[in-house]
Order: C-alpha cells, then structure tokens, then sequence
C-alpha cells in the first residue's frame, strides 16, 4: 500500500467535494435540516457530501469498507476501513459560520494510516500519512513549541447534547480559562484538531466525540509531533469519546487540570 498516493487521490477528492459544500454554503432552509438527537442536526448537504465522498473512497480501494457518520454504506472491510465525516461543524454550515471541513481517515486493520481534513471556504487542506510529513497545502508543519500551559492557546468543543459530565467540564473550563492565554470554540472538532497540529493551536479537550470527529485530527497530530490521549492519559481515545490533543510538550500539564474534575 502506498500511503503517499493514496493520501494524493483522497485529497483530490475531498477538494472536489469541497466544491460542492462551498457552493451550498448559505443556502440551507429549514427543510433541508432534520434533526438527529437534542441540538444534533444533519441537513441533506451532509448526506449528499458523504454519498459522493464513499463513492470516490471505493474507487481509491475498492475492498475497503466504512465507518461514516450518516451511515450511507455501513459493509466493513477486512483490512481497511475509511472512518468519515463528511461535514464536520454542521451546526456553523446551518447558519452560514466558517469553518466546517471534511474528514477523511484511513485505517489498516485497527491502525489509522492517513487523515486528511480539508476546508473548502479557507482551501486549506491539512493532511499526513504514517511515517510521512504532515502537510497544509503541500507545505510541512509540527506541532507548536510552546512548554507550558501559560503560553498555550487552547481550543475546545462545549457539550451540547450529553451533560453527563457538565460540572466536571465547567471545572476544568474555568481553570483553563484562568491559567492559558485564552479558550477558543471554532464549533468544528477535525478543524481544531488540524489547529493543534500545525502549532494555532497548542492543545484542544472535549467529551462525546466520535471516532468521524478525530480519527483524520489523530493522524495529523501524531506525524507533526504531538500527543493524544483519552481524559486519563489513556489510549482509548478513538472510540472512547473523552479526548485530548496537545504539541506532546504540555501534556502531563494539561492531564493534571483534567484530573482534578473528571
Ligand atoms: C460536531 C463538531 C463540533 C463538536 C461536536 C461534533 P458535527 O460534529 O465537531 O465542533 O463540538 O462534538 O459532534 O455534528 O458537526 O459533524
Ligand atoms: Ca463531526
Ligand atoms: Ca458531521
């Protein structure tokens, strides 16, 4: 398997659909959106996207199977297996926000190979493979140099359907507030996940994730240098649902905050 061609052609395909999620940017109506849970929506874009996402996924390998958010073919492969997102911050495409992104990842029997993320409105495409540079637009990245929480940017996504662990969240909310250079919520997991990897971002925690929201972010994360965990320093953060991105060098750092509430 070449990962670098494979990365090349999903690339390509992820700006192409891309085109067609910019052109419906600000053009959905009410009747396009059916809701999927409490605050949890998905509009007719997201499931056309994934249709035309799965369908170019086949042809890059057509033994491959898929784990995608809408669910559109659900057969899974017995090597490799694309985990998706097809329109990662549906909630901003609603109502016309910047950034929303496509989420494309790539997993070998339970290893994740490749991530891309790309958004069409800023055409920045973020992308790595295992054991390859992670790339925007071609051009290589790391993650940030910064060493301690004092200096950090962070990034996160706030609860909105499951507020099982809201007081929990509130502590460490607070904390973090109090003790980096300041909290942002973009309202897309994959774009903040593509934030810390090229050093916008030096770390990025939320709760209730799926494996479509951070599957690709992981990739890109790793091959530029940094670190993921679940809340507990753990390594079940692909389909454990608490998670954690840093640059690697305040990790412990912001583990320890995350231990003292949850
Ligand atoms: C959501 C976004 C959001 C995050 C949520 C995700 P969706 O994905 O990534 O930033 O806070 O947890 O579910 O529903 O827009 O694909
Ligand atoms: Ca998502
Ligand atoms: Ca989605």
């Amino acid at each position: 398997m070449n990962y670098n061609d494979i990365t090349e052609s999903v690339i390509l395909l992820t700006k192409e659909t891309g085109l067609f999620l910019k052109s419906m940017t600000g053009k959905i109506t009410e009747g396009m959106i059916e809701t999927k849970g409490q605050m949890d929506f998905v509009t007719d874009v997201d499931k056309k996207t994934e249709q035309l996402l799965l369908d170019g996924l086949a042809l890059i390998i057509p033994e491959s199977g898929f784990i995608a958010e809408e669910g559109t073919y659900t057969h899974r492969g017995s090597v490799y297996n694309w985990i998706v997102d097809p329109l990662d911050g549906t909630t901003n495409f609603i109502h016309g926000v910047s950034p929303f992104c496509i989420s494309i990842a790539l997993m070998e029997n339970e290893e994740l190979v490749i991530g891309v993320i790309y958004d069409p409105i800023r055409d920045e495409c973020f992308s790595a493979f295992k054991n390859g540079p992670a790339r925007l637009n071609g051009k290589t990245f790391t993650t940030s140099k910064r060493n301690s929480l004092n200096q950090a940017l962070v990034a996160t996504g706030f609860p909105y359907t499951d507020f099982s662990l809201v007081d929990a969240y509130m502590g460490s909310f607070r904390e973090l507030m109090e003790c980096t250079h300041g909290i942002r919520r973009l309202g897309s997991a994959a774009v903040d996940l593509a934030y810390v990897a090229c050093g916008r971002y030096d770390a990025f925690w939320e709760y209730h994730l799926k494996p479509w929201d951070v599957a690709a972010g992981i990739v890109i994360i790793k091959q530029a240098g940094g670190m993921v965990s679940d809340f507990h320093g753990g390594n079940n953060y692909l389909f454990g649902e608490t998670f954690v991105a840093t640059n690697s060098l305040i990790h412990e750092e912001f583990l320890n905050v995350l231990k003292k509430y949850f």
